[in-house]
């Protein structure tokens, strides 16, 4: 079995074959992938990875510390009840309920467009998702590149962006994108807020990016109300344009590892609660964006 790089689309997806992360990834092949998925341009689907969680946590440290890691950050004062009760560094997605009642992980977690936890004075690099199990069909996420949107704006909006920064809050996702009571269990206590520059540059490629979301931000700072929210509806429809999406079919024992400085994503929940989907997910702690 040899490494092998495809790419999804021309601008920031590729896939990753021909090798297996359970049976021992030495450092070199971790830091093949690494590369390969900043070459990618963000978004890398390493198909066959039928990994252990303990596997998955291991693989997932050579992208940086983790949210969760009781080495790297503090317990959480509020503990998520999607946090899987033996390995605090994995976040469950799931539709699923076990036999106490309990959700098995988050159902409709991210069904909107949103970076992940942008509203952290440091939110995620790369989030690392592994699909255990899947709906035949249906369940599939779509991501977009921030990086290729900012690109094709005008010099003249781009010049209006950079100075500005903009509140990311999670209550915003808790208000309007979830049907569910049920996220007030998820709340991040005291950890929730921050103010983020509207473009930043990726520390490791030096590229520029969008960085906003309809699931966390909620204004731009020094603007009205109504001018915010029609600078980023522009920017939102902008950023969501087809050539700037990738739309991922899950297949099994897919790991996709995706950038969150440099990505938006949104989960298609069109799978109905008896087909069982059940994702675990490492989340590592970026830099605060710059
Ligand atoms: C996530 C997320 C997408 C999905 O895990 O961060 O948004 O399709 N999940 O489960
Ligand atoms: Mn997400």
């Amino acid at each position: 079995m040899e490494l092998a790089i495809n790419p999804l689309t021309p601008g920031f997806a590729a896939e990753a074959t021909g090798v297996d992360l359970q049976s021992g990834a030495g450092d070199n092949l971790t830091a093949a992938i690494r590369q390969a998925w900043l070459d990618a341009g963000g978004l890398l689907v390493v198909r066959d990875q039928n990994l252990t969680t303990e596997r998955h946590i291991e693989f997932s440290k050579h992208f940086g510390p983790l949210f969760g890691d009781p080495a790297t950050e503090p317990l959480q004062e509020t503990v998520s009840i999607y946090i899987h009760p033996d390995h605090p560094e994995i976040y469950r997605v799931s539709n699923q309920v076990e036999a106490d009642g309990k959700p098995k992980g988050r159902k409709g977690a991210g069904t909107y467009w949103h970076s992940d936890v942008s509203f952290r004075e440091r939110p995620a690099g790369a989030s690392i998702l592994v699909a255990k199990q899947l709906p035949d069909v249906g369940g599939d996420t779509i991501f977009c590149d921030q990086t290729q949107a900012y690109a094709a704006l005008s010099d003249a909006m781009k010049e209006m962006l950079v100075p500005l920064s903009a509140v990311h809050d999670f209550e915003v996702a808790a208000r309007t994108q979830y049907a569910q009571p049920i996220v007030v269990e998820d709340d991040m206590s005291g950890a929730n807020m921050a103010v983020h520059p509207i473009v930043r540059t990726h520390a490791e490629t030096g590229r520029k990016s969008l960085f906003v979301n309809p699931g966390f931000t909620s204004h731009i700072e020094g603007f009205d109300d109504d001018e915010s929210a029609a600078i980023l509806g522009f920017l939102y429809e902008h950023c969501t344009r087809p050539q700037f999406l990738y739309r991922h079919r899950w297949q099994d024992h897919d790991m996709v590892i995706w950038d969150n400085r440099s990505l938006m994503h949104f989960a298609v929940m069109d799978y109905p609660d008896d087909l069982p989907r059940y994702m675990e997910r490492t989340t590592i702690i970026g830099d605060r964006p710059t």
